[in-house]
Protein backbone atom coordinates (compact mmCIF):
# COMPACT_ATOMS: atom_id res chain seq x y z
CA UNK A 1 0.00 0.00 0.00
CA UNK A 2 1.46 3.34 -0.80
CA UNK A 3 1.52 5.74 1.71
CA UNK A 4 0.31 9.67 1.60
CA UNK A 5 4.37 10.75 0.84
CA UNK A 6 4.44 7.97 -1.96
CA UNK A 7 1.66 8.63 -3.92
CA UNK A 8 2.70 12.87 -3.97
CA UNK A 9 5.78 12.11 -4.87
CA UNK A 10 7.19 14.08 -7.46
CA UNK A 11 10.93 14.17 -6.87
CA UNK A 12 13.43 15.19 -8.98
CA UNK A 13 10.35 15.41 -11.75
CA UNK A 14 11.14 18.32 -14.41
CA UNK A 15 8.39 20.54 -14.51
CA UNK A 16 7.09 24.19 -16.09
CA UNK A 17 5.13 26.97 -14.89
CA UNK A 18 3.89 29.57 -17.29
CA UNK A 19 2.73 32.91 -15.18
CA UNK A 20 5.13 31.86 -12.57
CA UNK A 21 6.22 35.55 -11.30
CA UNK A 22 2.73 36.16 -9.07
CA UNK A 23 -0.40 34.50 -7.83
CA UNK A 24 -1.72 31.48 -8.13
CA UNK A 25 1.53 30.20 -10.67
CA UNK A 26 3.73 31.20 -8.53
CA UNK A 27 2.14 28.92 -5.52
CA UNK A 28 1.90 26.25 -8.33
CA UNK A 29 6.12 26.57 -8.70
CA UNK A 30 6.41 27.11 -5.09
CA UNK A 31 5.18 23.66 -4.28
CA UNK A 32 6.57 21.72 -6.84
CA UNK A 33 9.69 22.92 -5.15
CA UNK A 34 8.92 22.30 -2.07
CA UNK A 35 8.75 18.97 -2.95
CA UNK A 36 11.54 18.11 -5.11
CA UNK A 37 10.54 19.10 -8.47
CA UNK A 38 13.13 21.36 -10.76
CA UNK A 39 10.99 23.85 -12.22
CA UNK A 40 11.32 26.73 -14.93
CA UNK A 41 9.55 29.48 -13.76
CA UNK A 42 8.49 31.81 -17.07
CA UNK A 43 6.76 35.10 -16.99
CA UNK A 44 6.26 38.35 -19.06
CA UNK A 45 7.52 40.06 -16.14
CA UNK A 46 11.38 39.93 -15.34
CA UNK A 47 10.70 39.86 -11.42
CA UNK A 48 10.35 35.78 -12.35
CA UNK A 49 14.61 35.78 -12.68
CA UNK A 50 14.74 37.04 -8.64
CA UNK A 51 11.97 34.95 -7.68
CA UNK A 52 13.59 31.90 -9.28
CA UNK A 53 16.87 32.72 -8.18
CA UNK A 54 15.54 32.64 -4.52
CA UNK A 55 13.57 29.80 -4.60
CA UNK A 56 16.34 27.46 -5.99
CA UNK A 57 17.27 24.80 -4.15
CA UNK A 58 14.17 24.60 -1.91
CA UNK A 59 14.88 21.78 -2.38
CA UNK A 60 14.43 21.39 -6.07
CA UNK A 61 16.14 23.32 -8.65
CA UNK A 62 14.65 26.70 -10.16
CA UNK A 63 15.42 28.88 -13.34
CA UNK A 64 13.74 31.71 -14.64
CA UNK A 65 12.84 32.46 -18.25
CA UNK A 66 11.29 36.14 -19.11
CA UNK A 67 8.87 35.01 -22.09
CA UNK A 68 5.69 36.80 -24.10
CA UNK A 69 3.83 33.16 -24.44
CA UNK A 70 1.40 34.52 -26.67
CA UNK A 71 4.62 34.78 -28.57
CA UNK A 72 4.55 31.28 -30.34
CA UNK A 73 8.56 31.76 -31.01
CA UNK A 74 9.36 32.67 -27.38
CA UNK A 75 7.08 29.86 -25.86
CA UNK A 76 8.57 27.23 -27.91
CA UNK A 77 12.03 28.61 -26.52
CA UNK A 78 10.95 28.40 -23.14
CA UNK A 79 9.44 24.79 -23.70
CA UNK A 80 13.09 24.20 -24.86
CA UNK A 81 14.96 25.53 -22.04
CA UNK A 82 13.03 23.73 -19.60
CA UNK A 83 12.96 20.18 -21.67
CA UNK A 84 17.04 20.90 -22.04
CA UNK A 85 17.35 21.16 -18.32
CA UNK A 86 17.11 17.41 -17.98
CA UNK A 87 15.87 15.98 -21.26
CA UNK A 88 12.49 15.46 -19.83
CA UNK A 89 9.38 16.75 -19.92
CA UNK A 90 7.14 15.88 -16.43
CA UNK A 91 4.68 18.74 -15.64
CA UNK A 92 3.20 21.28 -17.54
CA UNK A 93 1.47 24.39 -15.78
CA UNK A 94 -0.13 26.13 -18.56
CA UNK A 95 -1.59 29.07 -16.37
CA UNK A 96 -0.58 32.28 -18.11
CA UNK A 97 -4.12 34.17 -18.61
CA UNK A 98 -5.40 38.02 -17.66
CA UNK A 99 -8.68 39.55 -17.23
CA UNK A 100 -10.61 40.91 -19.48
CA UNK A 101 -11.99 43.98 -17.39
CA UNK A 102 -15.64 44.96 -16.40
CA UNK A 103 -18.27 42.37 -16.53
CA UNK A 104 -21.32 42.60 -18.69
CA UNK A 105 -24.09 44.84 -16.96
CA UNK A 106 -20.99 47.48 -16.40
CA UNK A 107 -21.40 49.79 -19.63
CA UNK A 108 -17.74 49.62 -19.75
CA UNK A 109 -17.82 45.53 -20.54
CA UNK A 110 -21.51 45.47 -22.60
CA UNK A 111 -21.43 43.59 -25.64
CA UNK A 112 -20.58 47.20 -27.47
CA UNK A 113 -17.91 48.13 -25.54
CA UNK A 114 -15.93 45.38 -26.19
CA UNK A 115 -13.12 46.12 -29.77
CA UNK A 116 -11.96 44.16 -31.66
CA UNK A 117 -8.18 44.10 -30.38
CA UNK A 118 -9.20 43.83 -26.58
CA UNK A 119 -11.13 40.35 -27.47
CA UNK A 120 -8.19 39.29 -30.04
CA UNK A 121 -5.30 40.00 -27.39
CA UNK A 122 -7.40 37.93 -24.58
CA UNK A 123 -8.09 34.90 -26.86
CA UNK A 124 -4.28 35.16 -27.90
CA UNK A 125 -3.36 35.02 -24.56
CA UNK A 126 -6.00 33.21 -22.54
CA UNK A 127 -6.85 30.26 -25.34
CA UNK A 128 -4.19 30.43 -28.58
CA UNK A 129 -1.24 30.38 -26.23
CA UNK A 130 -2.96 27.46 -24.09
CA UNK A 131 -3.36 25.39 -27.33
CA UNK A 132 0.11 25.97 -28.17
CA UNK A 133 1.61 24.71 -25.21
CA UNK A 134 -0.70 22.02 -24.84
CA UNK A 135 0.52 21.07 -27.74
CA UNK A 136 4.43 21.45 -27.64
CA UNK A 137 3.63 19.63 -23.80
CA UNK A 138 2.45 17.05 -25.66
CA UNK A 139 5.09 16.64 -28.29
CA UNK A 140 7.29 15.69 -25.33
CA UNK A 141 5.73 13.76 -23.44
CA UNK A 142 4.10 11.31 -25.65
CA UNK A 143 7.61 9.80 -26.65
CA UNK A 144 8.03 9.31 -22.60
CA UNK A 145 4.60 7.63 -22.26
CA UNK A 146 4.20 9.92 -19.23
CA UNK A 147 3.35 13.32 -18.43
CA UNK A 148 1.05 15.94 -16.60
CA UNK A 149 -0.88 19.05 -18.68
CA UNK A 150 -2.47 21.22 -15.60
CA UNK A 151 -4.56 23.89 -17.05
CA UNK A 152 -5.55 27.24 -15.51
CA UNK A 153 -9.17 27.73 -16.57
CA UNK A 154 -11.42 29.95 -14.16
CA UNK A 155 -14.82 28.79 -12.34
CA UNK A 156 -16.25 31.41 -14.67
CA UNK A 157 -15.64 29.22 -17.63
CA UNK A 158 -18.21 26.91 -16.30
CA UNK A 159 -20.81 29.39 -16.24
CA UNK A 160 -22.14 32.72 -16.51
CA UNK A 161 -20.38 35.69 -14.50
CA UNK A 162 -21.52 39.10 -14.07
CA UNK A 163 -18.06 40.12 -12.62
CA UNK A 164 -15.73 39.11 -15.31
CA UNK A 165 -15.73 40.68 -19.08
CA UNK A 166 -16.84 38.52 -22.25
CA UNK A 167 -13.19 37.44 -23.66
CA UNK A 168 -12.32 36.18 -20.31
CA UNK A 169 -15.51 33.81 -19.57
CA UNK A 170 -15.34 32.65 -23.30
CA UNK A 171 -11.84 31.80 -23.45
CA UNK A 172 -12.10 30.06 -19.90
CA UNK A 173 -14.92 27.65 -21.28
CA UNK A 174 -12.72 26.92 -24.01
CA UNK A 175 -9.70 26.00 -22.20
CA UNK A 176 -11.74 23.66 -20.00
CA UNK A 177 -12.92 21.60 -23.41
CA UNK A 178 -9.71 22.10 -24.62
CA UNK A 179 -8.73 19.92 -22.01
CA UNK A 180 -11.45 17.41 -22.37
CA UNK A 181 -10.78 17.19 -26.10
CA UNK A 182 -7.00 16.55 -25.80
CA UNK A 183 -7.44 13.72 -23.00
CA UNK A 184 -9.32 11.91 -25.49
CA UNK A 185 -5.90 11.71 -27.51
CA UNK A 186 -3.12 12.02 -24.89
CA UNK A 187 -4.37 8.95 -23.21
CA UNK A 188 -3.43 6.89 -25.71
CA UNK A 189 0.58 7.67 -24.79
CA UNK A 190 -0.31 7.97 -20.89
CA UNK A 191 -0.05 11.73 -20.92
CA UNK A 192 -2.80 13.26 -18.29
CA UNK A 193 -4.45 16.26 -19.03
CA UNK A 194 -6.84 18.46 -16.27
CA UNK A 195 -7.79 21.68 -15.96
CA UNK A 196 -7.99 23.46 -12.28
CA UNK A 197 -11.00 26.19 -12.54
CA UNK A 198 -10.22 28.61 -9.85
CA UNK A 199 -12.74 31.26 -8.22
CA UNK A 200 -11.75 34.77 -6.73
CA UNK A 201 -8.07 34.25 -5.60
CA UNK A 202 -6.31 37.00 -4.32
CA UNK A 203 -3.31 37.26 -6.81
CA UNK A 204 -2.55 40.61 -8.98
CA UNK A 205 -4.94 39.68 -11.88
CA UNK A 206 -7.23 42.53 -13.28
CA UNK A 207 -4.62 45.14 -12.29
CA UNK A 208 -4.74 44.03 -8.73
CA UNK A 209 -8.37 44.77 -8.36
CA UNK A 210 -8.70 41.90 -5.62
CA UNK A 211 -7.03 43.61 -3.46
CA UNK A 212 -9.55 46.53 -3.29
CA UNK A 213 -11.70 45.74 -0.20
CA UNK A 214 -14.89 46.58 -2.33
CA UNK A 215 -14.07 44.18 -5.09
CA UNK A 216 -13.12 41.22 -2.61
CA UNK A 217 -16.42 41.90 -0.43
CA UNK A 218 -18.53 41.87 -4.06
CA UNK A 219 -16.93 38.60 -4.58
CA UNK A 220 -16.94 37.13 -1.19
CA UNK A 221 -20.77 37.41 -0.84
CA UNK A 222 -21.23 35.42 -3.77
CA UNK A 223 -18.71 32.41 -2.33
CA UNK A 224 -20.70 30.10 0.04
CA UNK A 225 -17.60 29.64 2.22
CA UNK A 226 -17.49 33.66 2.55
CA UNK A 227 -14.52 34.64 1.58
CA UNK A 228 -12.09 35.27 -1.69
CA UNK A 229 -8.98 32.39 -1.71
CA UNK A 230 -5.51 32.78 -1.67
CA UNK A 231 -3.01 31.28 -3.58
CA UNK A 232 -1.91 28.74 -1.42
CA UNK A 233 -4.66 27.11 -1.43
CA UNK A 234 -4.00 26.33 -4.91
CA UNK A 235 -1.03 24.04 -3.56
CA UNK A 236 -3.06 21.06 -2.93
CA UNK A 237 -4.88 20.22 -6.14
CA UNK A 238 -1.74 20.94 -8.02
CA UNK A 239 0.30 18.35 -6.42
CA UNK A 240 -2.96 16.04 -6.84
CA UNK A 241 -2.81 16.52 -10.44
CA UNK A 242 0.74 16.53 -11.28
CA UNK A 243 1.62 13.07 -9.03
CA UNK A 244 0.76 9.40 -8.84
CA UNK A 245 -2.24 10.36 -6.43
CA UNK A 246 -4.55 11.28 -9.59
CA UNK A 247 -3.40 8.48 -12.19
CA UNK A 248 -7.14 7.58 -12.69
CA UNK A 249 -8.36 11.47 -13.26
CA UNK A 250 -7.57 13.05 -16.62
CA UNK A 251 -10.07 15.56 -18.62
CA UNK A 252 -11.35 16.30 -15.52
CA UNK A 253 -12.28 20.27 -14.91
CA UNK A 254 -11.13 20.65 -10.84
CA UNK A 255 -13.60 23.35 -8.89
CA UNK A 256 -10.99 25.40 -6.39
CA UNK A 257 -13.32 28.08 -5.44
CA UNK A 258 -15.10 28.14 -2.46
CA UNK A 259 -18.29 26.83 -3.29
CA UNK A 260 -19.18 29.06 -6.21
CA UNK A 261 -20.15 26.58 -8.61
CA UNK A 262 -22.49 24.78 -6.91
CA UNK A 263 -24.54 27.36 -6.75
CA UNK A 264 -24.33 29.06 -9.79
N1 LIG B 1 -7.16 35.29 -9.44
C1 LIG B 1 -8.34 34.79 -9.77
O1 LIG B 1 -9.37 35.14 -9.17
C2 LIG B 1 -8.44 33.77 -10.87
C3 LIG B 1 -9.60 33.00 -10.95
C4 LIG B 1 -9.71 32.04 -11.95
C5 LIG B 1 -8.67 31.85 -12.83
N2 LIG B 1 -7.55 32.60 -12.74
C6 LIG B 1 -6.47 32.35 -13.71
O2 LIG B 1 -5.27 32.09 -13.04
C7 LIG B 1 -4.18 32.36 -13.92
C8 LIG B 1 -3.14 33.16 -13.17
O3 LIG B 1 -3.67 34.42 -12.85
P1 LIG B 1 -3.45 35.11 -11.42
O4 LIG B 1 -4.78 35.29 -10.84
O5 LIG B 1 -2.39 34.41 -10.68
O6 LIG B 1 -2.99 36.56 -11.91
P2 LIG B 1 -1.62 37.37 -11.71
O7 LIG B 1 -1.81 38.58 -12.55
O8 LIG B 1 -1.33 37.53 -10.26
O9 LIG B 1 -0.53 36.42 -12.36
C9 LIG B 1 -0.49 36.17 -13.74
C10 LIG B 1 0.96 36.08 -14.18
O10 LIG B 1 0.96 35.80 -15.60
C11 LIG B 1 1.95 36.63 -16.20
N3 LIG B 1 1.63 36.85 -17.61
C12 LIG B 1 0.62 37.61 -18.12
N4 LIG B 1 0.68 37.62 -19.45
C13 LIG B 1 1.74 36.85 -19.80
C14 LIG B 1 2.32 36.49 -21.03
N5 LIG B 1 1.81 36.93 -22.19
N6 LIG B 1 3.39 35.68 -21.04
C15 LIG B 1 3.93 35.25 -19.85
N7 LIG B 1 3.43 35.56 -18.66
C16 LIG B 1 2.35 36.35 -18.63
C17 LIG B 1 1.91 37.92 -15.40
O11 LIG B 1 3.08 38.68 -15.58
C18 LIG B 1 1.72 37.39 -13.99
O12 LIG B 1 2.96 37.13 -13.35
C19 LIG B 1 -4.77 33.08 -15.13
O13 LIG B 1 -4.93 32.17 -16.19
C20 LIG B 1 -6.12 33.53 -14.61
O14 LIG B 1 -7.07 33.70 -15.63
C21 LIG B 1 -7.41 33.56 -11.77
Amino acid sequence: MMNAAGLFDIQGQNAIVTGAANGIGRAMAEVLLANGANVTLVDLDRSVLALAQALDGSPGRAQGVVADVADAAQLTEAMARAYGWQGRMDIVCANAGKGAGAGPLNPAGALAAVSPQEWTGIVELNLTSVFNTIQMAASYMRPQKSGRIIVTSSVAGLRGETMVGYAYAATKAATANLVRQAAIELSRDNVLINAIAPGPIRTNIGNGRMHDGTVEEAFAGRVPLGRIGEPEEIKGVTMLLASAASSYITGAVIPIDGGCNACG
